[in-house]
């Protein structure tokens, strides 16, 4: 049988480098944390426990930690608190109360390494399961090497220890094998080990590094594991990485869509989140944005510099140039823009339409309806087959309160209205051009003028 699996994320630091109040691990990529990133691939190791060790801002990376996973795994996550950074080894030890009752294998890594793929936390765990290993490191190869830990072995080639970049003498600077920060530990043989670190080095600090070399002095098995890709294991210490991540993510995200059946017509200016969903034969055009939790389904077309943002939209729908719609709903073959705004639930019946210059907030339209040209739809709630003119404007605001519009079914608005709310239309009425609605709107009558008057009953 199998040993359990845990899983231990540190994400206690503030990460100096980055110039920032935010904790580093709460810095965004591809609309996630960038401790998100990591949890999310280690979760898929179905570990018993995963420990998360947090100090600066830590209710803040506790509630980042929580919201990135499914609930399931959510609730296997314990916290635990390193109060001051004194290094890496420190904050592990912090964790060592909690880690006294978890069985097995634990799997250290950094919570600054968002790239790393749950493939990659596989292939450690099967190493240091198959070699029945006290320590399993991943290790990489870089021509110029950056500030990493060096790894050092001897004659054999056999793993001696590693050594910080500041501790290096300069030979050992000169070594191109580097320790990415992936761990895999026998829980039993890592707490008396981390017993046995000291602050006898450059930094002052214990370091986590130091244990692998503690354990092997103590006769027991260290290995490594080599990993080809080490851009996938880069960690992110400064905003210059943290951009170059994102490029390197933004890439894997294009390309993967593109594999299920997306057109992306120019990946290099397009932006679309982690965790995106696409549908196939969805064309996404040149300076494209679509983050957060958005959904477009199938047959759709994004035009050109739109900036979608938690947007749920159904098939065939076509957004046109230079729209903005956030946290709202396009259901199926709806067309909006170009130049148009939907936002705060905003939210479009089959085959609705939205045009040049129109701005749609907290409103429902129903199907068929229409607003083409210049127009504010705020707290609205519009029927079906309703033709709005240009420049219609739902006055809302009395400058103290939002007040509701409602428009009934096939109503005619005629060009420049204003509806003063609170107010209803009724079903099939008509309103000249230029009118002031401000008393609500009795079924199949025109009115015109201001205030508009009921100038006549209509045939239904
Ligand atoms: C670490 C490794 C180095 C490796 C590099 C890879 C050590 C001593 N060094 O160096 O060998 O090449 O990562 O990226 O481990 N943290 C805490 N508490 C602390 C200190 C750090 O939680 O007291 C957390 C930080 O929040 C961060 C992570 O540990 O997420 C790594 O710390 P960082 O200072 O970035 O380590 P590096 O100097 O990059
Ligand atoms: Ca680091």
């Amino acid at each position: 049988m199998r040993e359990p699996i845990n899983v231990l994320i540190l994400a206690a630091g503030l990460g100096t480098r980055m110039k920032s109040d935010q904790a580093k691990v709460l810095h965004r990529l591809g609309g996630r944390p960038l401790i998100a990133h990591v949890l999310r691939s280690a979760a898929q190791l179905d570990p018993e426990q995963i420990f998360v060790v947090v100090g600066h801002q830590a209710e803040q990376v506790e509630a980042a930690a929580q919201a990135a996973l499914p609930p399931a795994l959510a609730a296997r996550l314990r916290f635990v608190v390193q109060a001051e950074q004194r290094g890496t080894g420190h904050a592990v030890r912090c964790a060592r109360t909690a880690l006294g009752e978890a069985r097995g294998a634990l799997v250290v890594s950094y919570g600054d390494a968002p790239l790393v793929k749950a493939e990659t936390f596989r292939k450690l765990v099967d190493e240091h399961e198959r070699e029945r290993q006290a320590a399993t490191l991943l290790t990489i190869t870089m021509a110029q090497p950056p500030a990493y830990g060096r790894i050092v072995r001897d004659a054999e080639g056999q793993f001696l220890q590693i050594v910080e970049d500041k501790d290096c003498t300069p030979e050992q600077r000169r070594i191109t094998e580097l320790n990415p920060g992936f761990y895999c530990f026998d829980i039993p043989s890592l707490l008396p080990a981390l017993d046995q670190l000291t602050t006898r080095n450059a930094q002052g600090e214990y370091y986590l590094t130091d244990v692998p070399e503690i354990l092997r002095r103590a006769g027991q098995k260290v290995g490594t594991v080599f990993h080809a890709d080490e851009a996938e294991l880069q960690g992110i210490n400064t905003r210059v990485e943290l951009a170059a991540s994102w490029k390197r993510l933004r890439l894997e995200i294009l390309n993967r869509l593109m594999l299920e059946g997306v057109s992306i017509v120019d990946p290099d200016s397009t932006y679309i989140d982690d965790g995106v969903e696409i549908g196939r034969d969805t064309v996404i055009h040149p300076q494209v944005i679509i983050e957060g939790t958005s959904r477009v389904g199938e047959r759709c077309e994004i035009h050109s510099w739109s900036h979608l943002t938690n947007v749920q939209i159904g098939d065939e729908c076509k957004v046109q140039n230079s729209c903005v719609i956030i946290d709202s709903k396009l259901t199926a073959r709806n067309s909006v823009g170009p130049f148009a705004h939907l936002r705060m639930q905003a939210e479009l019946g089959e085959e609705a339409v939205i045009g040049n210059f129109v701005e749609v907030k907290k409103s429902r339209l129903g199907r068929k309806t229409k607003s083409m040209h210049l127009s504010y739809l705020g707290d609205a709630t519009i029927g079906e087959r309703v033709n709005i003119g240009a420049a219609t404007v739902t006055c809302n605001y009395d400058g103290k309160q939002k007040h509701p519009t409602i428009i009934e079914d096939d109503v005619k608005i005629g060009s420049d209205t204003m509806l003063v709310a609170p107010i209803r239309v009724g079903r099939g009425a008509v309103s000249g051009a230029g009118s002031v609605i401000t008393k609500d709107v009795p079924p199949e009558t025109l009115v015109a003028g201001v205030p508009a008057q009921i100038k006549k009953r209509l045939k239904a």
